[in-house]
């Protein structure tokens, strides 16, 4: 294929030549538009969802030269690609068709010229049932007792996204129903679970799109004996169930093929949670809720494919990112939601986001010379604010970040609400504007500070300002908006690996490591030979020395 230059381009060259000719642009020059903020954000009635991106350093012509680049990256045309079933994964000769399990259109979605729909259909269908059943009691453990506690066991994308839903839904989840996670390979995560179950009412859902995973796998085994030790091989059937797109390594594991629920190679792990792999999701909360989280994310699926570049929400969120990222060598990019509830979802955008765009090789098989993907990193606020935020503040790296708050909180705890969102607005406020060294003496004459007081304290208590914020304002926190919000991110690292040119949709970073922990694997119990590197080696025999 021909070498593709896209830092050539004229679309990067003019945004390159803006940034240069601009470097000392402030937002708060910006705001003298008094039509600023209309402009420059998006109201969605139906979700009662604000996007106010007007707290960036762009300017409209800088917007018309970023929409520029996400035209010419023609993200809308790969996008119908997408969403049509083009297999746009081309290193794993895949569709990506995480939209056709939210598709509540009607209308078919084909892959190698079959419709995928019925088979989805069939399993939201059994999905509804296995969670009515499990919910109501109908379906019991072996010795005939209702489940009290799921245990999801998965890793990657089979674990932090229904983490993350469980946990930002816990509202509305049933009370009487426990729901755990175990990933982690170390002992001590299925350790501290299993001790505080009781096998006859727990259910477990081992949920891995390989299912050969090694910490799912090993995590699934350990569970399995510790029932089986308790209640009898027997009961392995009552309590075991499988998500999974391997029939056969399911079958293998002695799941029952009826407690199989399936998925495809067009879901990505990372993409998964509407999936099977939703199924501890669908049982806590129920099967119409998440349906209806799966209409938000529909609903957004639509704005996607329908919004001109201009107004669709995704792109812009993309095309900002892309700014900071290529031209201001923004390296993170942060995520910062005000709601507790959401407390695992910017771990849960690391991997959806950094998986996706964490990538050298563009479309042509060549190294790129310029960056992709962000380190993405966050806490929910106001938690962010008494530990990191004095770096993102007056520390020397810009930090774009994204604040997602809720006008309504699912339940009033005194005024709580009004004191946390009265932080959002005042950070967002204090990162866009700064305080000036004027406003400093100022501040500091208030406190009757001595003349040598002010002139040592008031470089200190400057802030820049200029530092770029979007504001994501949702009037509540529901199913449907969260999966709205959900598919608002999934589509922004679509719409991202599109202007880099990457393909979003493989992982062949994180294999490597696997195959060499599998080596390493029997030297640790000294069956094989150690034959690394100095530092490795020593490690390795540190390890074997003082291993007891
Ligand atoms: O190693 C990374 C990864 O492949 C992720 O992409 C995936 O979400 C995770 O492992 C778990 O994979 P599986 O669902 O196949 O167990």
């Amino acid at each position: 294929m021909s070498k593709f230059e896209l830092t050539k381009t004229k679309e990067w060259q003019k945004l390159a030549e803006f940034r240069n000719e601009n470097q000392n642009l402030h937002i708060k020059d910006l705001f003298k538009d008094e039509n600023r903020f209309k402009e420059f954000s998006i109201y969605d009635e139906e979700l009662g969802l604000l996007f106010d991106f007007s707290k960036n350093i762009v300017t409209k012509e800088t917007f018309k030269l970023l929409i520029d680049a996400a035209k010419a990256a023609d993200i809308a045309g790969y996008a119908k690609k997408m969403f049509s079933g083009e297999k746009i994964n081309r290193t794993e000769n895949r569709a990506v068709l995480h939209t056709a399990l939210r598709n509540q259109s009607g209308s078919p979605v084909y892959v190698d010229g079959k419709d995928v729909m019925p088979e989805i259909n069939a399993v939201l269908d059994k999905m509804e049932k296995f969670s009515a059943d499990l919910r109501s009691g109908k379906l019991t453990g072996a010795t005939g007792k209702k489940f009290t506690d799921i245990i999801n066991i998965g890793i990657g994308g089979s674990d932090l996204g229904p983490k993350m839903v469980c946990e930002a839904l816990k509202y509305y989840g049933d009370a009487s129903l426990n729901v755990h996670f175990v990933s982690n390979i170390d002992g001590a995560d299925i350790y501290e679970n299993l001790k505080k179950l009781n096998p006859e009412t727990s259910f477990f859902i081992v949920a891995s799109k390989t299912f050969t995973t090694l910490e799912t796998i090993s995590n699934a085994l350990t569970a399995r004996n510790w029932l089986v030790s308790k209640l009898g091989e027997k009961a392995v059937a009552n309590h075991f169930a499988a998500l999974s797109t391997n029939v056969e390594k399911v079958k293998e594991f002695g799941i029952d093929e009826n407690n199989m629920f399936a998925f495809w190679d067009f879901v990505g792990g990372r993409y998964s949670l509407w999936s099977a792999i939703g199924l501890s999701i669908a049982c806590f909360i129920g099967f119409d809720k998440f349906k209806e989280l799966l209409s938000g994310a529909h609903y957004i699926d639509k704005h996607f494919l329908s919004a001109q570049y201009e107004k669709n929400i995704p792109i812009i969120m993309a095309v900002l990112g892309f700014w900071y990222n290529n031209f201001y060598g923004a390296q993170s990019y942060a995520v910062l939601p005000y709601s507790q509830y959401l407390h695992r979802f910017p771990a849960y955008l690391q991997q959806g986001d950094m998986e996706s765009n964490g990538k050298t090789i563009n479309f042509e098989g060549d190294r790129v010379d310029y960056q992709t993907g962000a380190i993405i990193w966050g806490e929910p606020g106001t938690n962010g604010q008494h530990s990191f935020y004095q770096l993102v503040h007056q520390g020397t790296k810009l930090i774009p970040s994204d604040f997602i708050g809720f006008v309504n909180p699912p339940q009033r705890v005194g005024d709580h609400h009004e004191k946390l969102m009265a932080n959002f607005f005042a950070q967002t406020q204090v990162l866009a504007f700064g305080l000036t060294k004027e406003q400093a003496i100022e501040n500091l004459l208030k406190t009757g500070a001595s003349k040598e007081e002010i002139a040592m304290l008031a470089p200190h208590k400057v802030f820049e300002g200029g530092r770029p914020t979007n504001s994501i304002l949702i009037n509540y926190l529901t199913p449907k908006t969260l999966g709205a919000l959900i598919a608002l991110y999934e589509h922004k690292i679509f719409a991202q690996g599109a202007l880099w040119r990457v393909n979003s949709f493989d992982q062949w970073g994180v294999e490597l490591g696997k195959v060499l922990a599998n080596t390493i694997l029997p030297e640790l119990s000294g069956k094989a030979d150690n034959p690394h590197d100095a530092s490795t080696k020593n490690l390795i025999k540190h390890f074997l020395k003082n291993k007891k």
